[in-house]
């Protein structure tokens, strides 16, 4: 069937098959818990959209679609610790619910877990399947420690350059991966798994871009998480980075010393004030045209693979429901 809710029920069937709670119990609730919230389920939906496009059907890659979001959620687990982010998917955060010590332990398993669904799932492809899952952890890994790395560096030193390198590793080849091991159980050409990277590339900086936005205009009570959050722990995202595009000297300045705050100022305080300057230099609407751009780079590159127009209509409709997401 060719349209997104199908494989949207896919995923949420072949999550509701799996059990996900064991001994101890003190270590597999969370998992449980995390795995159950759910979220939006775009890497799992991605693959088994991917892999149908091909020819594959959902049996060739169930456990993958569990396996990679699984890694996704592990990686939730830990950067929610690593950010102090109180509320995920409008529930408390593992490690706020459980502790830091939870949060850790938890997510590690989850990490081995999701090696254990993909060794799960047969195919003559597994090799070339486990390399690309294994290089987009390191790579995933190499984001987040940029991300961390600019916190200290400061808004002065990080270029948009910079940031597009950071969030193309912490967040984009993670959906790019998912698109490309889909495409590989179904056996589809070369150069059509590099189309789909690229595309998943694209779409993963759109998509992070967009997650930046949500941060300051989202709201809490849809997005799920506590907004303003990029701006409390001084994380050089995308609105820091335009917003010094487009302010004056005085506005630029006054940016530069909220980023360099530490605990000297009241939190909601900083917001408040970060949010005055964004909405002075009308940084969300410049912000919205370039994950508009980012969004057609990506339809382009997804237009010029060689598949029948109906295989594609699910990948358009998730490009359409992301874009201009709220959550
Ligand atoms: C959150 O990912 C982390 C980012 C890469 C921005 P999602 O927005 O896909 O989170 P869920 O799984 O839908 O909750
Ligand atoms: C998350 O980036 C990227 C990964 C989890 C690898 P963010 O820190 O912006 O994600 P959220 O906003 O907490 O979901
Ligand atoms: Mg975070
Ligand atoms: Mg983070
Ligand atoms: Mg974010």
């Amino acid at each position: 069937m060719n349209n997104l809710k199908h494989y949207l029920s896919q995923v949420e069937e072949i999550f509701n098959h799996e059990v996900f709670l064991a001994e101890p119990r003190e270590l597999y609730e969370p998992i449980d818990y995390t795995l159950r919230l759910g979220g939006k389920r775009i890497r799992p939906t991605l693959m088994l959209a991917a892999n149908a496009m091909f020819g594959g059907s959902a049996d060739c890659v169930r456990d993958a679609a569990l396996g990679i979001e699984t890694f996704h959620n592990f990686t939730l687990l830990h950067d929610d610790l690593m950010d102090r982010s109180p509320l995920r998917r409008g529930k408390p955060t593992v490690y706020t619910k459980w502790g830091d010590n939870t949060a850790i332990l938890s997510g590690d398993t989850m990490y081995a877990l999701a090696w254990r669904y993909f060794l799960r799932q047969p195919t003559p492809h597994l090799q070339q399947i486990l390399n690309c899952f294994n290089e987009t952890a390191i790579e995933v890994c190499e984001g987040q420690q940029k991300d961390m790395n600019f916190e200290t560096l400061g808004l002065a030193k990080v270029n948009l350059d910079a940031y597009l390198d950071m969030i193309r590793q912490k967040t984009a080849v993670l959906l790019a991966c998912a698109l490309k091991i889909g495409a590989l159980y179904a056996g589809a050409p070369k150069k059509e798994v590099d189309n789909l990277w690229n595309f998943g590339i694209h779409l993963g900086l759109a998509f992070q871009m967009q997650d930046d936005l949500l941060d300051g205009y989202g709201d809490t009570a849809v997005f799920g998480k506590k907004t303003g959050q990029d701006i409390r722990d001084n994380k050089i995202s995308f609105l820091p980075i335009m917003a010094l595009q487009l302010g004056d000297e005085t506005r630029k300045n006054e940016l530069l010393n909220l980023f360099a705050t530490k605990d000297n100022m009241d939190e909601e305080e900083k917001v408040r004030r970060v949010m005055d300057i964004y909405n002075t230099v009308d940084l969300h609407s410049t912000v919205e045209k370039n994950i508009n751009d980012e969004f057609q780079t990506a339809k382009k590159i997804f237009d010029s693979i060689d598949v029948p127009e109906d295989n594609k209509t699910p990948l358009r409709e998730l490009m359409e429901t992301l874009d201009g997401r709220k959550k």
